[in-house]
């Protein structure tokens, strides 16, 4: 049995379509902290269960009988998500689950200047000392992340983003999806770490030339200031501390943390990641 944590998230959902979807579909279990928001197609054709990350007996529960962990990393700051990653290895120890398939970020060190990713750090530092056979996926940064900045571009003709000149190599929610159910269902994976990065270091200029391809009309590149970008999150009602540290995704980038692209994914699918050209000229279909 494998259970699927976070899973009404956008990752979490994709994830189990992608295991439900195969010929050779496994019994899984589904958990989420907000079960009544797991797609309801989707509850009906696997076990569903609260698994809240802040309630260790919701934990010990969920993982009862569980051969395999997809467990998908939470969304708080460091000091709330470090202690309840503890909490789900914790109750996957308990239970005797046979391994983990964590979902970790790029660049996993304790020097990155993205301030969230320490909690990353932590857990697979938690994990690899959990004595569980473990598969790591550190996905790159979302394309989706993008979605924002694409819909105001469409809309003026500017893309305007933090650390403009950053390489970034996006990855997108459903060949990560895919990946991971490949990776929860096939033999092989304990012990390995994948770097699941798209292919293509892109810049925001890149992103708009393609834009501009796929829209039709042109479409230019600007840099938002980080502080203006965390006076922006600030208005979406984060917290100065919580903005800095989302913002500080973008000084990583800016260091090029995020710019180098690894084959891992391609491989897992076996076959490329989607091409950034295709995932804007989709998002560019659905904006407008
Ligand atoms: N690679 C990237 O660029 C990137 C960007 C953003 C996030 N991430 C990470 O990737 C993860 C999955 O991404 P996503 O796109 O699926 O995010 P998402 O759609 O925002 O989903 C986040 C999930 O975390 C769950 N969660 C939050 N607190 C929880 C708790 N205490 N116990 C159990 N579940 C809890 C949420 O459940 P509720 O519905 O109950 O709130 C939701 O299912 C995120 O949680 C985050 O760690 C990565």
């Amino acid at each position: 049995m494998i259970l699927i944590t976070c899973a009404n998230g956008k990752l979490g959902e994709r994830v189990v379509r992608n295991l439900l979807d195969r010929a050779d579909a496994p019994a899984i279990q589904v958990g989420a902290r907000s079960v009544e928001r797991i797609d309801a197609r989707l509850a009906s054709r696997c076990a569903a269960v609260t698994a809240d990350y802040d309630v260790p007996a919701s934990l010990a529960a969920a993982c009862e009988g569980i051969k395999t962990l997809v467990f998908i990393s939470g969304n708080a700051g460091n000091a709330v998500r470090i202690p309840q990653h503890h909490a789900v290895i914790e109750a996957a120890k308990d239970a005797g689950v046979e391994r983990i398939v964590y979902t970790s970020f790029s660049n996993p060190v304790a020097t990155s200047r993205f301030k969230l990713v320490q909690a990353h750090v932590e857990t697979e530092r938690a994990l690899a000392e959990s004595g569980i056979a473990c598969t790591i996926l550190r996905n790159g940064i979302y394309a989706s992340n993008l979605e924002g900045f694409v819909g105001n571009a469409l809309k003026s003709g500017v893309l305007a983003m933090p650390s403009a000149a950053a390489k970034i190599c996006y990855s997108g929610h459903d060949d990560l999806a895919e990946a991971t159910a490949r990776v929860a269902l096939e033999a092989g994976h304990a012990g390995q770490t994948y770097e699941l990065t798209g292919s293509e270091p892109l810049d925001a200029g890149d992103l708009a030339a393609l834009l501009s391809e796929v829209a039709g009309r042109p479409i230019i590149s600007a840099d938002i200031p980080l502080g203006d970008f965390r006076a922006f999150l600030g208005t979406l009602g984060l917290d100065d501390a919580a903005a800095a540290d989302l913002a500080s995704i973008y000084s990583a980038a800016a260091a090029g943390e995020y710019a180098t692209p690894h084959d891992d994914l391609a491989r897992l699918l076996g076959r490329p990641p989607i091409a950034m050209r295709d995932y804007l000229a989709a998002l560019t279909s659905t904006e407008g």
